[in-house]
Formats: structure tokens, C-alpha cells, sequence
């Protein structure tokens, strides 16, 4: 993802509060700058411990802000939260949390947040005691009540060496939430007024299954039948499902991106074992999106030893795979279905076909041809129609981008 295509010229705050993993702040500074945003970053005293101003000046190309009253003035600061377009503290400590929960502003950043009245992302990292005490919960929730957005501490080692949850995240988790409310949020609320929230709103009340990647039909023990699918459009409604609240369920067959471990996914490696996967885990599951890319045949009497080089032809019997959406719809009526249509020709009328074929709720068409479209591109094209014939075109754009969009789509009957 071009990260300056959403980023340029963005202005943004950047508050850096006293945290082991102040440190890391300075990635997504860097970061941010490569993709050309205007960063201006504001430290708090214990920050300093961490890091120093030169390194964040350095980066970020403008004079950190430091302190209520140095040469700049409180007023130059001030003035920087009515045009900035976003507000981001990482690390957030509990204490900042718990004073922006409570309108205490008693130095820089405090003050800036409690003038700032568009989007505050807060990025909160610290022991997991700490961040599982009731106080540092209960101001994390009602901050989310006021529209606060956070990108959740991960699980792992922590800076006493014991491991919980209170880890600062992958930086590519913020960037691309950073991403969702300067570009993603502006750009549904365009198609419909102010639905952006709505629809967070309601994928946050719902659970989504999401298959991605391609499954794998083996010959012998070395080579199978596959398709060129990456499992990055599965990706981009994993991240933008996770990102708006919703819960989620992951069957990856054959998805080799380590991100998708942040999500704990059922790996699975043929069409069969994607469907059983399916099948066990649809109980309490709103919303099931298949992008993934199952075959629809699989060898019929697979070889146990590696094929020898000999003859210059052999046959292969190919024997039909159940499937899947198929199969999932007899049994769950109710289940909301968005399926996707991989097509090389005459691609409206065959994923139309598939839609009603399949029973689904809507499919996602997209024309694929060797790996040059659709298969793992960074971007897609799609065509969306639902069971009631409305169609909507998606634009060539970053998967990440579209599989917001493909959300509001289906689901905006609901808002
Ligand atoms: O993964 P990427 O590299 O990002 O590429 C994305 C993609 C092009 C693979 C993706 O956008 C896509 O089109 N996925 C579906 C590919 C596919 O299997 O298409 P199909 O037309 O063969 O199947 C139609 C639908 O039925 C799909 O939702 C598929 O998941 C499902 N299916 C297919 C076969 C099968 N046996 N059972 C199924 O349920």
C-alpha cells in the first residue's frame, strides 16, 4: 500500500507519553513523514525518560512541543488542534487515559487532547496488571463511548520479561487504523451522510467468519493443485472487521503473511478441510465472507510416493469438491453470505449466475487473470451485487480500502 496516496499533506499530533515503548514511536514518526504527513509531535515530561526531542525533531522535521509555555507559546500549540486531522498518543499511558477520561489538563499533551475535538486514536501500552486493573478498563470503555478510537495492546513479552497482554502493537495495526480514520471514515461518510459510525457501530455487534488463501488439492507428497490467491483480499476484511470492533473467526488455507497470526486462524490446507473447518465453527456466526479461493476438483486416488519422471503423458482423475457455500447455506439459512466470483470472462453475468446459484446474500465480482489481476495484487476492482439485484462498482483501489466499502454495501439495509 502507497501509504502517501492517504497521507500527504495530512497534519497530525503526535503525543508520546512515558512508556518503555516510547521508543516506538519513532517507527511510526518515521513512518508517517516517508508517506508525507505534516507530523507534529508533543512529549510529556516522564516521555523524555524514553526518548529524547532530538531524535522525534529529527524525524519528524518540526520543533516538538514540549512544554506549556517555551518560545512558541501555548497559544501556537492550541491553535494546532483546530487544523490538525488527527490526533494520535503512542504510548498511551494508563495515566493519560485516566486524565483524558477525566478532563485533567495540567500540561501540554493533556491540554491539546481536551482542545482537540476530532479524531483522538489512543494506542495505550503498559503492564498488563495495569491495563486489566478495573480503573484503567472501565476509562478505556467509557473513552470508547465518547468516540475515542484505540488500537488495543497485543499479547506478549512484556518490558518486565513476563508475558500478558499489554504490549505495544505491530506498527502496521495503528498505520492502518491511522489509515481508516483519515481516509476510510471521510470516504464512506461521503457515499452516505455520516454512516461511517453506524456501520462501525453495527459490525461491532455482530460475528464474522472470514476465509482467505488458496486451498490445496495434493497429487503426490510434493505437488498439488492450487490457484494463485494470496488470501490479501481476505486480509483487508479481516483487518477492516477487526479494526470497526466486530468479532471474528479466520480459516486461512495456505496463507504464508505472519499477520494472519495476529487474528489466531484455523489453518487449513484443502477444500475439504476448509468446509469441515467452516461447519464446526459457524454456531453464534452473524457474517461469513469467502474470499478465499477453494478448488473445485481434487485428485481422485492421490499418489503416495513422488511421481517418477518417465512417461511423456499420465492421466489424472479429478474428482468434484463439495461446495462449500453450498453446502454451509443448507444448514444455516439465516447466515448473512457475501461470496466472491473469480472470473477471466463475460465476468458480470457468471458471478450473477453464482449469486443466485449459491444462494448467497451478495458476491463480490472480480476479473482474474494469471497473477496480473485480482490475484495477489496489492488492489482490486470489484463488482458487488446483492440477492435484491443492486449493484454498486468498486473502483480499481487498495484491497484494504474496498473491503471497507464492500462492508457498508452489504450491510447498509441495516444502519
Ligand atoms: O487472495 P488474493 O490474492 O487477494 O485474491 C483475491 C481473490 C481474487 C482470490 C478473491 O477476491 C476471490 O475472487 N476469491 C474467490 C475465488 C473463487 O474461488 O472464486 P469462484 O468463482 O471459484 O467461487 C465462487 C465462490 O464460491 C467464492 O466465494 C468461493 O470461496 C466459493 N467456493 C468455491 C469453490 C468451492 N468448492 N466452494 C466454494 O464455496
Amino acid at each position: 500500500m502507497e501509504l502517501s496516496k492517504y497521507l500527504k499533506g495530512k497534519k497530525i499530533i503526535f503525543g508520546i507519553t512515558g512508556g518503555i515503548a516510547a521508543y516506538k514511536a519513532a517507527n511510526i514518526v518515521s513512518a508517517l513523514r516517508r508517506a508525507k504527513a505534516d507530523v507534529h509531535v508533543v512529549m510529556t515530561k516522564n516521555a523524555l525518560e524514553f526518548i529524547t526531542p532530538i531524535t522525534m525533531k529529527t524525524l519528524s522535521e518540526n520543533n516538538v512541543i514540549l512544554d506549556m509555555f517555551d518560545d512558541h507559546g501555548y497559544v501556537t500549540h492550541i491553535s494546532l488542534t483546530e487544523i490538525a486531522d488527527l490526533f494520535i498518543v503512542a504510548p498511551a499511558t494508563a495515566n493519560c487515559i485516566a486524565k483524558l477520561r477525566a478532563g485533567i489538563a495540567d500540561d501540554m499533551l493533556s491540554t491539546m487532547l481536551l482542545a482537540y475535538n476530532k479524531d483522538i486514536l489512543l494506542v495505550p501500552s503498559m503492564n498488563d496488571n495495569m491495563l486489566n486493573n478495573p480503573a484503567t478498563q472501565e476509562n478505556i470503555e467509557v473513552l470508547s463511548k465518547r468516540n475515542i478510537n484505540f488500537v488495543m495492546p497485543d499479547y506478549g513479552k512484556l518490558a518486565t520479561g513476563k508475558v500478558g497482554k499489554g504490549r505495544f502493537p505491530e506498527i502496521e495495526k495503528i498505520i492502518l487504523k491511522i489509515i481508516e480514520l483519515i481516509y476510510v471514515k471521510p470516504l464512506i461518510n461521503s457515499i452516505s451522510n455520516n454512516c461511517f459510525d453506524k456501520l462501525k457501530n453495527f459490525i461491532s455487534s455482530k460475528n464474522f467468519c472470514v476465509t482467505c488463501g488458496a486451498t490445496r488439492e495434493y497429487i503426490d507428497p510434493v505437488r498439488y493443485i492450487s490457484n494463485g490467491s494470496s488470501g490479501k483480499m481476505g486480509f483487508a476484511f479481516i483487518n477492516a472487521i477487526n479494526s470497526m470492533g466486530g468479532k471474528l473467526k479466520v480459516i486461512a488455507a495456505n496463507y504464508t503473511d505472519s499477520r494472519i497470526d495476529w487474528f489466531n486462524p484455523i489453518r487449513v490446507g484443502t477444500t475439504i478441510e476448509m468446509k469441515n473447518a467452516l461447519m464446526e465453527n459457524l454456531k453464534d456466526i452473524d457474517c461469513i465472507i469467502m474470499s478465499a479461493a477453494p478448488s473445485d476438483y481434487r485428485i481422485k486416488d492421490e499418489f503416495t510416493s513422488k511421481i517418477k519422471k518417465g512417461e511423456d503423458y499420465i492421466n489424472l482423475k479429478l474428482v468434484k469438491n463439495p461446495d462449500i457455500i453450498s453446502e454451509v447455506r443448507k444448514d444455516y439459512k439465516e447466515l448473512k453470505i457475501l461470496g466472491f466470483a473469480a472470473e477471466t470472462d463475460n465476468i458480470e453475468q457468471n458471478g450473477f449466475e453464482k449469486l443466485k446459484k449459491k444462494n448467497m446474500d451478495a458476491i463480490c465480482i472480480n476479473k482474474v487473470y494469471k497473477d496480473q489481476i485480482g490475484f495477489n495484487q496489492d488492489e482490486n476492482e470489484i463488482i458487488f451485487i446483492d440477492k435484491n439485484n443492486s449493484t454498486f462498482k468498486i473502483e480499481k483501489m487498495d484491497k484494504e480500502i474496498a473491503a471497507y466499502q464492500v462492508l457498508y454495501y452489504l450491510f447498509k439495509d441495516s444502519l
